[in-house]
C-alpha cells in the first residue's frame, strides 16, 4: 500500500499563534467557564513580566488565580501530586500553564489527576488516561518543547529514576497562546538547547514509521525553519523576527511529533534525564548524530530529503559520503551553536550505559523509531556518544 493511503489521523488544540497571544488568556478562561484558575509555572518565570502580565488578564476578567511554581527541570510525580492537592484544595476549575516543557508538562498532569484521582504514574503509555482534563491553557516561552500542541506529557518516576512518557488525546490543551514575545527571555545556552529539541522532534517525526503526509509537510518545513535560523538568532537574541521564525519551526516540530511520534534519540535522552536527571534539549542533540548514523540505511531516501531541506547540496556523492555529509552538517551546527558535549562532558559514567540503554529500550518512543534497535545496538550506540 501506498504510504499516503495509511490510516493516520491528525490531533491538535485551537492555537492562536502571534504577537501579544498571550494576552488573551483572561478571555479564553472566561470563555472556557473558569471561575478560579491555577497558574502553573516555574522558578525561572516567577521575577519575569510575562507572569505579571498574565496575572494581570485574569484580573482584567475578575478572574481569581493561585500560583504554582515547585517544580524541577524535569518534573517529578510527586510535584506533579502536590500541584493536583493545591487544584482541589484551592477549588480550582482550569488550569494555565506557563512556562517551557517541565511546567507544561506538569500541569497537563495535575489536570488528569484532578479529574482521575489516581496516582500519575498510573497513566504511563498510551491512551491510559479515562477522563479528560480540567479545561487546560498552555503560554509556551520556549521554542523547542511544543507541550503546548502535543498529547505527550513526559514526568519523572523520581523512586525508579526513569521518565515515563504519558500519551494521550485527554491531554491535548484546549488552547495554546503562541507568542513569540515571550521566548526573548531566553538566553543562548537555552535558546540553542531548546532550539536542537525542536529539530530532533522534526527529524524523528518525518523519519517516524508512523509518518503521513500531513506530519511530513510539517517537519520538513520546521527542519527548514529551525536549521537556517537558529545560529541567526543565538547571535541576536532579542530579534522578534527571528524568535517568530523559531516559533513557528517549533510549533510546526510540535504538529509533527505529536501525532506521528519519536523515535530513539529521545527514547534514549529520556533515559539519560530519568537517570542522571540530564538537560532535555543537551541530550537530544548530543546523542544526534549517533542515532541517525544507526537509523540512516533503513530510510536513506528520508535522510536524504532532509539534508536537501537543510540546504546541503548531495550531487555526485556516494549514498555513505551523502550520509557523511549530513552528519558533518550537523556536528558543525552544534559547534556553531555551542552545544559540543558528549556523555563524558555531562558526567556520565560507563557503568550506567546498560542501566541506560534498558530504560530506553521500554520507551514507548521507540516503537516508532524507522530501525528496531536491541539493548546491545543502544549501548553501543551510548559508547560512541562518550
Ligand atoms: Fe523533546
Amino acid at each position: 500500500m501506498v504510504q499516503e493511503s495509511y490510516l493516520r489521523k491528525f490531533v491538535a488544540p485551537e492555537f492562536i499563534y502571534g504577537s501579544g497571544a498571550r494576552l488573551l488568556a483572561g478571555r479564553y478562561a472566561k470563555n472556557l467557564a473558569a471561575k478560579k484558575v491555577l497558574i502553573v509555572t516555574d522558578q525561572g518565570i516567577m521575577n519575569l513580566n510575562i507572569l505579571g502580565d498574565l496575572e494581570e488578564v485574569l484580573i482584567e476578567q475578575n478572574l481569581e488565580y493561585e500560583i504554582y511554581s515547585s517544580i524541577s527541570p524535569n518534573p517529578r510525580d510527586e510535584e506533579v501530586m502536590d500541584g493536583a492537592a493545591v487544584f482541589n484544595s484551592e477549588e480550582c476549575n482550569l488550569i494555565i500553564a506557563l512556562g517551557g516543557g517541565s511546567p507544561m508538562d506538569c500541569a497537563k498532569g495535575i489536570g488528569i489527576v484532578s479529574s482521575n484521582r489516581e496516582h500519575i504514574l498510573d497513566f504511563e503509555g498510551v491512551d491510559q488516561v479515562p477522563l479528560p482534563s480540567p479545561p487546560l491553557i498552555c503560554i509556551p516561552t520556549t521554542a523547542g518543547t511544543s507541550a503546548d500542541v502535543s498529547q505527550f506529557a513526559i514526568i519523572l518516576d523520581s523512586i525508579k529514576k526513569v521518565k515515563i512518557a504519558i500519551i494521550s488525546k485527554t491531554m491535548v490543551p484546549d488552547v495554546a497562546l503562541i507568542d513569540p514575545f515571550t521566548t526573548l527571555t531566553m538566553d543562548k545556552k537555552l535558546t540553542a538547547h531548546t532550539g536542537f529539541d525542536a529539530l530532533v522532534h522534526s527529524f524523528e517525526a518525518y523519519v517516524s514509521n508512523a509518518s503521513s503526509h500531513i506530519t511530513n509537510l510539517h517537519a520538513l518545513d520546521s527542519v527548514r525553519l529551525i536549521s537556517s535560523n537558529i545560529l541567526p538568532t543565538i547571535h541576536d537574541l532579542q530579534n522578534q523576527k527571528l524568535r517568530s521564525k523559531m516559533m513557528m519551526g517549533s510549533l510546526e516540530a510540535g504538529l509533527a511529533f505529536s501525532n506521528a511520534s519519536l523515535g530513539l534519540i529521545h527514547a534514549m535522552a529520556h533515559s539519560l534525564g530519568g537517570l542522571l536527571d540530564l538537560a532535555h534539549g543537551e541530550s537530544n542533540a548530543l546523542l544526534m548524530e549517533h542515532v541517525i548514523d544507526y537509523n540512516f540505511y533503513s530510510v536513506p531516501e528520508k535522510y536524504l530529503k532532509i539534508a536537501r531541506v537543510m540546504g546541503l547540496n548531495l550531487k555526485g556523492l556516494s549514498l555513505d559520503e551523502k550520509k557523511d555529509s549530513l552528519l558533518k552538517h550537523i556536528t558543525d551546527l552544534k559547534n556553531q551553536a555551542g552545544v559540543n558535549t558528549n556523555l563524558k562532558k555531562m558526567g556520565v559514567s560507563k557503568d550506567d550505559i546498560h542501566s541506560l540503554a534498558l530504560k530506553a529500550i521500554n520507551d514507548p518512543c521507540i516503537v516508532t523509531n524507522p530501525r528496531r534497535p536491541s539493548v546491545e545496538d543502544i549501548e553501543e550506540i551510548y559508547h560512541n556518544a562518550f
